[in-house]
């Protein structure tokens, strides 16, 4: 290939990301920590780009906060595609990464593959994320040499809610701590080019982060990560339930949502809204009335 369509325009690669972990080892002041957070449809994932976010993830968290499921669990493939694309529109400058869903690389490793695949291809990830540590060895080995960037995602790995019995913090032990450094290692090992650490104590995030050369993204794993994602939903304050405590809830949408939503149907009501000038009118009417007869 003769020309290299990303240089210089500031748009955010694989490579970007482990360049910044190489450079803050290099004790360079000037490296920036990576941001994330999740999307799931066109207008959100296109602000947060053009807001300078580094990664926009497209998490199988859409389950549960945008379609209203119980867990993430019943998210399928083709719906955790058609958001990716929602997403891939409205985003030119931040990295794209799709999670896959539970179920869609649970099984043999092939069709893991041309599921992944599905992603790139159809719906334009640029990497996909996967949840487990050892036990994904071989399958993000696989993705990796098909070409696929992969993330990695160990700690509290909510598609294994049923087998962990329920969402709690990991890592508590040291033999709990010394598995998940095994699983960040086996992650890393196997080609994958970040790792997602969620809900462990801030001391084990610190070890896994120190041990592994690939950036650390952190979601209540403590501020040493090499970057921090958040669930879109709970920070925007877009949820029904009580957020866990490392969500800090950067704005009250839903209460600006219901706000609106109040004070339309009041308008609507009183008959306040329309306007006549939000009407349109006939050509050659006198403003508001009606001259022109309509025939049947
Ligand atoms: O699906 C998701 O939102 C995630 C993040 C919590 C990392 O996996």
């Amino acid at each position: 290939m003769s020309i290299l369509p990303n240089m210089g325009n500031g748009k955010i690669t694989v490579p970007d990301l482990v360049q910044r972990k190489v450079l803050a080892g290099a004790a360079n002041s000037e490296t920036k920590k990576i941001t994330c957070l999740t999307a799931y449809d066109y207008p959100t994932a296109r602000l947060m780009d053009e807001a300078g976010i580094d990664v926009v993830l497209v998490g199988d968290s859409a389950g549960m906060v945008a379609l209203g499921y119980e867990s993430t669990l019943p998210l399928t493939l083709e719906e955790a595609l058609h958001h990716t694309k929602a997403v891939r529109r409205g985003v030119k400058r931040a990295l794209v990464v799709a999670d896959m869903p539970y179920g869609s690389y649970h099984g043999e490793i092939h069709e893991a593959l041309r599921n992944a695949m599905r992603f790139v291809k159809e719906a334009g990830a640029e990497a996909v994320k996967v949840e487990g540590g050892e036990r994904r060895l071989e399958l993000i080995a696989r993705l990796t040499e098909a070409e696929i960037p992969v993330m990695g995602h160990v700690g509290l790995t909510p598609q294994s809610v049923n087998a962990l019995g329920g969402y709690r913090v990991q890592g508590k032990t040291p033999s709990a701590a010394e598995q998940l450094l095994r699983d960040a290692r086996t992650v890393e090992a196997a080609g994958a080019f970040a790792i997602v650490l969620e809900a462990m104590p801030r001391e084990v995030a610190v070890e896994i982060t120190r041990a592994v050369r690939i950036p650390t993204i952190g979601i209540g794993a403590g501020p040493d990560c090499d970057g921090q994602v958040l669930v879109l939903h709970d920070m925007l304050g877009l949820t029904f339930q009580d957020a866990p405590k490392f969500a800090r809830r950067y704005a009250n949408v839903g209460e600006v949502i219901a706000n609106a939503v109040r004070e339309y149907c009041a308008d609507v009501q009183s008959g306040n809204f329309p306007t006549d000038a939000e009407s349109y009118h006939a050509p050659g009417s006198v403003k508001g009335r009606k001259t022109i007869s309509i025939s049947r």
